[in-house]
Parts: structure tokens; C-alpha cells; sequence
């Protein structure tokens, strides 16, 4: 510390050695940025919050006024500028020690202040500065007529320039052309003049001191990264530049820069664009809570309906103040819809439901949901949602909400993959490129309000965004392309900001293409697609609780017979329905295979996995949920976890009610009861021999565990009446 002071006193004093005598009293109440906008665009409130964070004095010329400067993203144009500078600066032509800056607005961001900017201007050595880049426009032609430059960027862009006041205002007073005349133009002409620059003392600031430009320069800025800190710097010339233009096709890359500048972003606290403009509900009473359309979209047969449809119930979020949509397009969701509406309708008393039926393409029923939010004034938001999104946080409504942004979708992500809700940045075909934070965001290392180009499957928007900006625009339909495309082009054509949340934990999406409809349960069968998912449909809920607690959740009610929560009831329900639907029950039709190494033959009456395809997800939720146990209870066994035996009993009184005594050909075996006793059945249970030991009432869902061969010589004991199911692997054998 004590040396910066040293250094920081004498960069000071050379500083003020440095200044000439004119130029000593540049000092930022001295200095006025002026820009042009006739309408508050999301670039122009960025822009003014950046001016406002660095203490900038701003005047808007042309707020409320038609524009007449023709669409200068696409063609020449914006001589309007020119007319309104002109009559603005007439009022300070006299001031001499003034600095006045104009900047373009929409497409540009602060990032320093006042102080650096008036330094640098200074040290240019110029009265008036215009920023350079590398293409000549709109003339190509006046290209030889620039003075040559030996590094930096040669040609005049006049998005950005500073100057003093006086000179500033006599070049504008030339101005007598149409509002749709090219601005840049004319600021060429007379820089190219060389008596024109002489008189003005004209310069461009080549190396982007302070203008940078970022049309054609895309490669050479980098974002600066500095503890709590980060700045834009051109890597080219090492300058750190000022004023952030996004010009011509390079609105985007301004956007991502716009995530991290000029904000002191900290990767601990997320970015500071975030808490600016929050909203608050905490004391709104429900009826007074802002009136949301939510809109749910399967397009496709998507995995676990069952509980996406239960957490649309579920949500925090008053359901007066709901409206639901629904589109199904897909016959085989239609009973998990029947039964939602069955056991929820009366808290949506206003839904539309639109079944396969009706024959509604997509890009149709989006455009028919969102129209309904369009035409309601009283439609404060619209939220969008696609079948695949397991919206595991119920306050997601809220938190967008209260998040204020035009446009948000909260951050989803396949479990532990990359693949997300979101783009970081476009390729030039508009499709999907890999921004340089992309991972960073959704493994969370970084966290904020992230503008990016692209979101889908599940966003929210402000009603008064769809009320005006958006209002004429169609937001899903074009013969070429998706729908979500669509959308996403249209929303950055009219210029909104489109923002993804990872500040909280929304939920995940859901992997749907190996999601085979024509099984009975098909979700059964997505352990590996989805395992999140699967273990909290089909796991018992204190299954994770027995590495917690053992004593209150593992049973020893024989010596080393084991007895833990496995299954949830979903899962015994639908294994046994599985078994019961495929219907090839047989007796001992595999006692060969079952029965090596000279053991005896105990035939039953089962099903086994492999029978009904289902014999790897079962291999993979014993590597997942039984080895850890055997690891626990068994310390220094450590399974291979193959089991070529699993299969499912059945015990009937009048088919086959118990199984003589006998030893399993297993390392150990495991055996989870799939239904009740005294509600489904009556009697069962195991005997072990050498024990004198009954296991008579077994648990639903929950699993014992023995070693097979050997020791745990056991019979089935009788059922008496009903019909009982249970699972059976013989793990290691
Ligand atoms: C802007 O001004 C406020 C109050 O005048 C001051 O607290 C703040 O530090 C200033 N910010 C900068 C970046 O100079
Ligand atoms: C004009 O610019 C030159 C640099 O080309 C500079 O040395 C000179 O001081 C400037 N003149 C005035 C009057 O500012
Ligand atoms: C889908 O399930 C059916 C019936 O269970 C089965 O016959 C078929 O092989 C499965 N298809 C795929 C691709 O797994
Ligand atoms: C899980 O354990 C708790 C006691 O800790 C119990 O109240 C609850 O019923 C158990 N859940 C199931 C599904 O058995």
C-alpha cells in the first residue's frame, strides 16, 4: 500500500506537469454527454444506467419524437441526429472550457467515468475526437482520401466523438441536409477536408482509447477480469477503452459485454445489473398479486407428466391470479391431463384446454396462448412452459416477477450435463454457438441476470412488453422455422432484452428421446435419461436417510439379514402392474440357469427382467442404490453388483403359496416386498432356518438382504390368501 501511495502521488504530479494550460481545468462538471433516442429501448436504459453508475450528466435529444433517420442498422440514414445537435449546440458555442461528448445510446455502454474519459480526451492532444474503425461507410470510395495511419483503425465512425463545445457546435452548424442523410457522411466530408480538420484540430482515436467500436474488432476485446473488478480492453493496442459500441451486426457480442460492464461483477454475489430495479410482492395481498397467463406447451411424449402437471397445482403462487393454458398435443398424456383437471379444476376454473384432438400445430397454439395474454389489458405476465421442465422451485412465478426484466427465463439444465435452456451466444445462421461463460452459467460457478440471444422451454413476459413493443409482432410462426427460433429472432429484432436467471435453483430439464410410450409405465424405464427424476418417483423417500440414521432406518431382525427402505409405493405399483400386464408367469421353466453349482431346484411362479426389457435399468439401480448398502452393512465386501437372477414372485394360495427351504445362488440376495400384507394379501414372510428366525411383516417398498449360499438357508412361509409379490435378485452369483 504504502508503495502505490508512493507511485500513485507521483503518477499524479506528472499527470498534472503533463496537462497544458488550456486543458488543466477539463473537469467533469465541464463535460456533457449528449445522445439521440426517440424511444426508451432496453439498450437505451442500459445505457443510462451505466451513465448514471459513473456519474455521467446525460442529455437525451429527440425522447417522444418520431424518427425520421431512417433504419440505420440497414442502410444510411440518421442526418435527424445531426438537426438536433445542431440546435442543441448553438447553446454552447461560447463555452470554451466545455467538453461535450455524443454517443449513440442503444447500442452502447459507459465503461469508466468522467475523470478517465477527460484525462485520455486530454492526452489525445486534439479538440475534437472522432471514433475509427476499421470499415470505410457509408463511401467506400473516400477510403484513399484518409490520411494513412501506421497502427489502429483508419476511418471516421461518428457513433461516438468528443470535443469542445465551440468547435463541436460550428461543425454541426454545417448541417442543411435531410433527416435521412447519412450522419457519418457528413462528418467524413469534413474531416477528409483537410482544412476543415486543421481548423477544428481534428483526430480519431485510432487505437481505441477511448471510442471502441466493435464492428470488425469483435476478436480484439476481451473482458478483464480483476478480483471484484472487470474491464473492457482491447487487446490489439492494450487500451482500455471508455465508450463500449456495439455497431453494425455486433449488437450481441455488446450484449454479453453488457452482462459484466461496467459493474463491479464479483463471482460470489452474482452481477450488480440484478438488484437495480427489483420488485417486491411481500405484503401484496394474493388478490392484489399481478395477473399471470401461464401457458403449458407438450408438443412431445415427455417423461414424468405425471408430476410436471402436480407442480403446476403446486405452485406458490395465488391461483386466482392464474390463468392456465393448456395444449396437448400428444394421445398417449391424455389421461395424465384427465386426470390433473379431475383432481384440480376447481383452482383453475378459467382454463383452456387444448387437446390432440383439435389438431393444432404448435407455432399455432403459442400464438393462440399468447395472443390471449396480448388482448387482455389486465395480462400482467405471461409465462411460458414446455412439457420437459421439471419446475422444482414453486416460487419461480414469483422470483421472475420480481426479477423486472422484459423477458427472463429461469436457468434449466439437464442433470449434470451440459445441455440448457439457454444460448450464450449465435453463430452467424442464428443457431446455437458456445459463449465463453456458457459453462461457467449453468454449473453455477457464475452466477447473475445473464443477457443472452437465445432462451426456450420456459420464460417469462412482461404484459406490458407484449401491450406495446411487441404488440404487432408474430411471435411464433414462420413456414421455415421453429417456433422457439422464431421467437427468440423476433424478441431481439424489436430490440427487447431477453435474460436467463441463475441467481436461484428453478429446477432441471427433462431428457425425453428414449421415452418409449408403448411400454405401461414408461418412466420406469428412464433411470438413465433422468435420474433425478426417477429416483424421486420411483426411490423410497427415507432411502437416503439410511446413510444418515442408520439405527432408525435399517432393521437387523435375523443375524445379517438387513432390512431397509427401498422402493417407493409407485414403484411396487408399477413393477407388479408391469408383471401383471405382460401376464407369462411361469413355474420353473429357468431352473437351470437359476440353479448352478449343484443347488437344489426351487422353482416358483415369475417373471423375470429380462423378460420384460427391463434387465440394465435394473443392473443399474442395484450399482446405485444397493451396492452402497452391501459397502455399509458388509464393510470390506464390495459387490461387482451383477446379478443375473431378478425376477418377480408371485404366491398365491391356489398357485404356488411358499417356497420350501433352500439356499440362493447368490453372494447375497436381496428381496423387496412389492405389496402389503393384511391389505393385499395374508401370511408370508421368510424363515431362516439356522436361525430360528421368522421375518413375518414385511414392509411395502422396503428391502431384506442376506447372503445367499451357505448361512441363509431359508423357506418361503405360506401365503394364505390374496396374492403377494415380491422382488428377487441374486446379486454376485
Ligand atoms: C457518483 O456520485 C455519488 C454521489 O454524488 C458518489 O457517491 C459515487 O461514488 C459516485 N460514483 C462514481 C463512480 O464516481
Ligand atoms: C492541434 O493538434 C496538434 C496535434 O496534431 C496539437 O499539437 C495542437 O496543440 C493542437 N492545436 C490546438 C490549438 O489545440
Ligand atoms: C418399446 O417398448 C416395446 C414394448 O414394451 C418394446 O417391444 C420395444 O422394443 C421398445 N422399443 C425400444 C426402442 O426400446
Ligand atoms: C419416512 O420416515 C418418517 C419418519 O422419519 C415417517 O414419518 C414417514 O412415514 C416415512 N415415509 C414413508 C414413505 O414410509
Amino acid at each position: 500500500m504504502a508503495f502505490c501511495r508512493f507511485l500513485c502521488l507521483l503518477v499524479l504530479l506528472w499527470l498534472q506537469g503533463s496537462v497544458s494550460a488550456e486543458q488543466r481545468w477539463l473537469s467533469p462538471e465541464n463535460l456533457l454527454v449528449i445522445t439521440a433516442a426517440t424511444e426508451e429501448t432496453d439498450g437505451f436504459s442500459r445505457f443510462m444506467r451505466t451513465a448514471k453508475e459513473f456519474n455521467y450528466t446525460v442529455k437525451v435529444l429527440g425522447l417522444g419524437q418520431d424518427w425520421k433517420g431512417g433504419d440505420v442498422a440497414r442502410t444510411v440514414g440518421g442526418g435527424q441526429k445531426v438537426r438536433w445537435l445542431k440546435k442543441e449546440l448553438i447553446k454552447h458555442s461560447e463555452k470554451k472550457d466545455m467538453v461535450v461528448m455524443f454517443v449513440d445510446s442503444y447500442d452502447v455502454i459507459f465503461a469508466s467515468g468522467p475523470g478517465e474519459l477527460l484525462s485520455k480526451f486530454s492526452r489525445l492532444g486534439h479538440r475534437v475526437v472522432f471514433s475509427a474503425e476499421g470499415f470505410c461507410w457509408p463511401d467506400q470510395r473516400l477510403a484513399s482520401k484518409y490520411p494513412e495511419v501506421h497502427s489502429g483503425k483508419r476511418y471516421l465512425n461518428s457513433g461516438g466523438f468528443i470535443g469542445f463545445a465551440p468547435e463541436l457546435s460550428e461543425i454541426v452548424q454545417q448541417w442543411k441536409y435531410k433527416d435521412n442523410d447519412d450522419d457519418q457522411l457528413f462528418y467524413t466530408r469534413i474531416y477528409l477536408d483537410k482544412t476543415q480538420r486543421t481548423k477544428f484540430n481534428m483526430t480519431l482515436d485510432h487505437r481505441s482509447r477511448i471510442f471502441q467500436n466493435l464492428n470488425g474488432a469483435v476478436d480484439e476485446v476481451v473482458l478483464k477480469f480483476e478480483r471484484a473488478k472487470v474491464r473492457v480492453r482491447n487487446v490489439a493496442y492494450d487500451t482500455l477503452p471508455v465508450v463500449i459500441h456495439g455497431n453494425g451486426p455486433t449488437k450481441l457480442q455488446l450484449n454479453y459485454l453488457g452482462n459484466y460492464v461496467p459493474t463491479a461483477w464479483t463471482y460470489e454475489n452474482g452481477c450488480g445489473i440484478c438488484d437495480d430495479d427489483l420488485l417486491f410482492f411481500d405484503d401484496v395481498p394474493d388478490e392484489e398479486m399481478p395477473l399471470v397467463y401461464i401457458a403449458v406447451f407438450i408438443e412431445h411424449a415427455t417423461p414424468f407428466m405425471e408430476e410436471f402437471l402436480d407442480r403446476l397445482a403446486t405452485l406458490n403462487y395465488p391461483t386466482a391470479r392464474i390463468r392456465l393454458f393448456i395444449h396437448n398435443n400428444v394421445v398417449f398424456h391424455e389421461r395424465h391431463i384427465h386426470t390433473f383437471w379431475e383432481r384440480h379444476k376447481s383452482l383453475f376454473p378459467d382454463a383452456r384446454l387444448v387437446g390432440p384432438e383439435e389438431n393444432l400445430q404448435e407455432d399455432k397454439a403459442r400464438t393462440m396462448a399468447i395472443e390471449a395474454c396480448k388482448k387482455d389489458p389486465q395480462c400482467d405476465y405471461y409465462f411460458s412452459i414446455d412439457s420437459a421442465v421439471a419446475l422444482t422451485n414453486p416460487d419461480t412465478i414469483r422470483i421472475l416477477i420480481e426479477e423486472n426484466k422484459p423477458v427472463i427465463a429461469p436457468m434449466l439444465s439437464r442433470h449434470g450435463k451440459l445441455w440448457s435452456n439457454f444460448w450464450g451466444a449465435l453463430n452467424p445462421d442464428g443457431f446455437y454457438s458456445r459463449s465463453e461463460d456458457y459453462i461457467e452459467i449453468v454449473q453455477g460457478k457464475r452466477i447473475g441476470l445473464w443477457n443472452v440471444p437465445y432462451i426456450s422451454q420456459a420464460y417469462m413476459i412482461k404484459g406490458s412488453v407484449l401491450h406495446s413493443k411487441l404488440a404487432q409482432v408474430s411471435l411464433y410462426v414462420n413456414e421455415a422455422m421453429d417456433p422457439d427460433m422464431v421467437f427468440c429472432r423476433s424478441v431481439r429484432d424489436q430490440g427487447v432484452f431477453m435474460f436467463v436467471s441463475n441467481r436461484d435453483e428453478f429446477g432441471r430439464l427433462v431428457a425425453s428421446s428414449n421415452f418409449n410410450t408403448s411400454r405401461l409405465h414408461p418412466d420406469m424405464w428412464q433411470i438413465f435419461d433422468n435420474p433425478v427424476d426417477w429416483k424421486e418417483k420411483y426411490i423410497h423417500e427415507n432411502y437416503s436417510k439410511i446413510f444418515e440414521d442408520e439405527k432408525s432406518f435399517v432393521d437387523q431382525p435375523c443375524p445379517d439379514v438387513y432390512w431397509f427402505p427401498a422402493f417407493s409405493e409407485k414403484m411396487c405399483d408399477h413393477l407388479v402392474e408391469t408383471m401383471e400386464d405382460f401376464g407369462q408367469w411361469s413355474m420353473g421353466s429357468h431352473k437351470d440357469e437359476r440353479l448352478t453349482g449343484g443347488y437344489e431346484n426351487v422353482p416358483t411362479v415369475d417373471i423375470h427382467m429380462n423378460q420384460i426389457g427391463f434387465e440394465k435399468e435394473w443392473l443399474k439401480f442395484l450399482k446405485e442404490y444397493i451396492v452402497p448398502i452391501t459397502e455399509k452393512l458388509y464393510p470390506g465386501y464390495y459387490p461387482r453388483a451383477q446379478a443375473i437372477m431378478n425376477f418377480v414372485v408371485r404366491y398365491r394360495p391356489d398357485e404356488q403359496p411358499f417356497l420350501r427351504p433352500h439356499h440362493d445362488s447368490s453372494t447375497f440376495t436381496i428381496n423387496i416386498a412389492l405389496n402389503s400384507k393384511n391389505i393385499d394379501y395374508e401370511g408370508g414372510g421368510c424363515r431362516f432356518l439356522r436361525y430360528d428366525c421368522n421375518v413375518e411383516s414385511p414392509r411395502k417398498g422396503w428391502s431384506f438382504m442376506h447372503p445367499g449360499r451357505l448361512t441363509h438357508y431359508h423357506e418361503g412361509l405360506p401365503t394364505t390368501k390374496g396374492t403377494r409379490y415380491i422382488m428377487v435378485s441374486f446379486v454376485d452369483p
